[in-house]
């Protein structure tokens, strides 16, 4: 009897400490530190293009004649969950026209039907804008104010820091290390998004928009302070973290490369603004850049290395976004993975790797490729003494 009771107020005890626990979750979860897991890898899934309307209304373009009655928003809403299933990614991004506004009869709603599934995944998410999220009842500015009311999601509309600054959602995030390793409080992988605009609205200069001076200056500043606190105690390591940078349009250099020296396929014309922010060698200076992804042009989704950094596209998600029929709707996994120190703890990020899966029956992988690995000159390793 005695016994029993204890067992009862054991599990009881348990029951109350698990309801707080994920009551704390519940209010706190979306501001939850980001942290690679116990398997030392961090995964994050890119989702770009979805050009949400109004769901199940709104039909898909560039499928088959016989595929057009049976396919709608759903299906982009579909693809969202099947890949949320198969990779369990750690943290999802959407880069840009994640509505495609001129469609969308009420943009508040349309918003929170695109992101629905990352939002019932409790995984946690971010999203910055592109070109057509304002086409519909919200400005860019409201667009971004109702994202980052969502659940579970880590989007902010601008960095209290930055008291001016062009557009709406640049933001950074930190990964810190495993819990118990050396490097639970240091941020081992930082990611960077930010707004690349819309269309110029500079009367000499046509198309689209670009990244101004003022987000330069943000990305500048937050790329050195994370160098520093990363390179400083505790631990201080010889190099920076890798960096990795989320927007929408593509810069000019995406236009550096032909089959020769990518991965994946060039379909259509690089559609970057027509002038050159000089965003590219600002990141090619600050050093810590390893890889930019973007969407915008759904028909290419390659990546190419341009002086150390590598430029990706994640290729056309949604199915009311131009496509092309008979090639499939597709997403792009990114994965960092951290080194093991001889005792077998976790230190800093080893490689990032990528690959793309397409929305088939089998959500076939493709284009597997390593974007990074820490050369071993910039590590902490033991030096081994040669000669003497
Ligand atoms: C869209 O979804 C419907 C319902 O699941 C499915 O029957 C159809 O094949 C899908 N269309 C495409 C082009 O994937
Ligand atoms: C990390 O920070 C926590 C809380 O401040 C501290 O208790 C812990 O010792 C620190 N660990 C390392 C490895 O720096
Ligand atoms: C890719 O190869 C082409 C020649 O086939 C060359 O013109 C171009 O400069 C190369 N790009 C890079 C980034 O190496």
């Amino acid at each position: 009897m005695g016994a029993g009771r204890k067992i009862s107020c054991l599990s009881l005890c348990h029951l109350v400490a698990a309801l707080a626990f994920s009551h704390m979750i519940a209010v706190f979860g979306a501001k939850k530190q980001l942290r690679f897991g116990q398997n030392g890898q961090f995964k994050i899934l890119q989702v770009a293009d979805m050009h949400f309307a109004d769901g199940k209304t709104t039909p898909c373009l560039n499928v088959f004649p016989s595929q057009m009655r049976t396919c709608s928003d759903l299906n982009t809403t579909a693809f969202v969950e099947r890949m949320i299933r198969a990779e369990q990614p750690d943290l999802i991004v959407f880069t840009g026209d994640n509505i495609f506004g001129f469609d969308a009869t009420d943009a508040a709603k349309s918003l929170t039907a695109a992101f629905a599934p990352a939002i019932s995944s409790n995984i946690p998410w971010v999203a910055v804008l592109g070109n057509h999220d304002q086409q519909s009842t919200l400005s860019r500015e409201g667009v971004m104010r109702h994202i980052v009311d969502l659940k579970n999601t880590l989007s902010q509309v601008n960095p209290a820091e930055a008291h001016i600054i062009d557009g709406f959602g640049n933001y950074n995030l930190e990964i810190s290390g495993v819990k118990g390793s050396r490097f639970q409080n240091k941020s081992v992988l930082n990611l960077y998004f930010l707004d690349s605009g819309d269309y110029s609205t500079v009367p000499s200069i046509t198309g689209y928009g670009w990244i101004k001076p003022s987000q330069q200056f943000w990305f500048q500043r937050t790329s050195s302070n994370l160098r520093r606190a990363y390179m400083s105690n505790p631990e201080p390591q010889r190099g920076p973290a890798p960096g990795l940078v989320y927007f929408h349009i593509p810069l000019p250099e995406f236009a550096s490369f032909d089959s020769s020296n990518f991965t994946g396929v060039k379909q259509e014309g690089i559609s970057s603004a027509s002038v050159n922010s000089g965003f590219f060698t600002t990141m090619v200076e600050a050093g810590d850049v390893k890889a930019v992804f973007t969407g915008h042009d759904h028909l290419n989704d390659f990546c190419g290395e341009l002086t150390g950094i590598q430029l990706c596209y994640a290729g056309g998600f949604g199915y009311h976004a131009y496509g092309k029929a008979g090639w499939s709707r597709r997403a792009r996994v990114v994965v960092a993975s951290l080194e093991k120190s001889e005792k077998g703890d976790w230190e800093a990020v080893k490689s990032i790797k990528t690959w793309k899966r397409l929305d088939d029956q089998l959500l076939t992988a493709i284009d597997g490729q390593a974007l990074w690995s820490k050369s071993p000159a910039g590590g902490r390793r033991k030096k081994h003494v040669v000669g003497a």
